[in-house]
């Protein structure tokens, strides 16, 4: 897809993820949320828009995006819901659905979800089973969502059972990242993000790791051309993972890179430790374990833990957080196969291998030596 119609400021960056004729592009650069009257007309045409957004995002984005689509003659309804992943459920998704039927959408309605992975969640699942599916558009505005959940078309809600058990593989028509919605983000979600920022450098990228290990200050000042960069690379490998596997049959498991064990931090906690946090915790942990496992060398885990902390995140398991409870949350993870848990472990920063060759004993070993490294 072409944006020669556009100034340049407006778009720095364009990726495209590669999925046949489900292929989209995402836009990226600081004002791309002004323009997208533009972008959304090229697609679309000037077809009737649904804003699902938290009530939060709503209030930050939504009504001036609403009235600024509105002025360029778009029809434009908008659907609320509470802020949290304690509405990623059954109920929200049934609410935004009957509120889409009494507001007049139909199958030529296009859903356009403004704000962070909670709303692209369960926004993108609505409209993978709204009248059987209706087009998408993705607005992310957490960092998390830029570099991450906006992009591969993984959509869904939890259950009371756990994060995440019913939802489809659906991707939207569009992306538009606009990286100067940052700027109200709370420091501790844009720590969130830089955790999966520095996973795509640790599993896939050692130059873009040696950039992250350079610019980490810039990354914490929101700098606009290290944000710009950081979100454009995260991108460009998310897609290039995804387009080489859409549904998770082999490769896009390396995505997982220091999940198994940052999930089962994240539930032994209670969710009191941070999904960012916990997934820091899990990668200086794989990156320990594969060490143990005679895979990395010591001065490449070393890098790793610095290089979160430096990016204000933390590298060791909290005090007092049961080591056991850790290692049977991750014999019962859900992406377990066969019984088995597959370990995405490191061979260099930048190379990946995936193993279930690990046993609980080398899991505590590596989750409790203090310090980390
Ligand atoms: N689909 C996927 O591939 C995928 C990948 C990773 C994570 N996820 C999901 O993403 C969710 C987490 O996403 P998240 O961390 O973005 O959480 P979130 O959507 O709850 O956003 C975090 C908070 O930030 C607020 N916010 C959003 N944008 C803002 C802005 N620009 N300024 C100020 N505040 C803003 C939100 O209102 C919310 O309160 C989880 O449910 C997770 O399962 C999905
Ligand atoms: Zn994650």
């Amino acid at each position: 897809m072409q944006i020669d119609s556009l100034p340049d400021t407006f778009v720095s960056h364009e990726v495209e993820v590669r999925l046949g004729d489900r292929s989209y592009s995402i836009l990226i650069g600081p004002g791309v949320l002004s323009e997208a009257h533009h972008h959304i007309e090229r697609i679309f045409g000037k077809r009737s828009l649904f804003i699902v957004a938290d009530d939060n995002c709503y209030d930050l984005l939504g009504i001036d995006l609403m009235s600024m689509l509105r002025e360029h003659g778009f029809k434009v309804e908008a659907a609320v819901f509470p802020k949290g992943e304690q509405s990623k459920n059954l109920r929200t998704v049934e609410e935004i659905s009957r509120e889409l039927v009494r507001k007049g959408a139909d199958r030529q309605s296009v859903i356009v979800a403004v704000g962070g992975g909670v709303t692209g969640d369960i926004a993108g699942f609505v409209a993978s089973i709204y009248m059987r599916g209706i087009p998408f558009v993705q607005v992310p505005t957490t960092l998390l969502a830029q570099v991450d959940s906006s992009v591969g078309g993984k959509t869904g809600v939890d259950l009371p059972e756990g994060k995440n058990l019913v939802g489809t593989f659906y991707q939207p028509s569009l992306v538009l990242t606009d990286i100067a919605v940052l700027a109200t983000l709370p420091r501790s979600e844009l720590r969130n993000g830089l955790a999966e920022v520095v996973k795509y450098g640790a599993i896939w990228d050692s130059e873009f790791f040696n950039f992250l290990e350079r610019h980490y200050q810039g990354c914490l000042e929101l700098d606009p051309d290290t944000i710009g960069y950081i979100v454009k690379r995260s991108c460009e490998i998310k897609a290039e993972v995804v387009s080489r596997d859409e549904r998770e049959g082999g490769l896009r498991r390396i995505l997982n890179f220091g999940h198994t064990i940052g999930h089962a931090i994240e539930a032994a906690s209670d969710f009191a430790v941070s999904h960012g946090q916990a997934v820091a915790m899990g990668m200086v942990a794989a990156a320990r374990l594969s060490k143990l496992k005679g895979l990395l060398d010591s001065n490449s885990v070393e890098r790793l833990r610095a290089l979160l902390d430096a990016l204000e995140l933390p590298t060791a398991i909290p005090d007092g957080m049961d080591h056991q409870k850790i290692i049977d949350l991750i014999r019962h993870d859900k992406k377990a196969k066969a019984g088995k848990v597959h370990f995405v472990l490191l061979k260099a920063l930048g190379e990946t291998i995936i193993t279930p060759e690990v046993t609980d004993q080398e899991v505590l070993e590596a989750i409790k030596t203090r310090p980390l490294s």
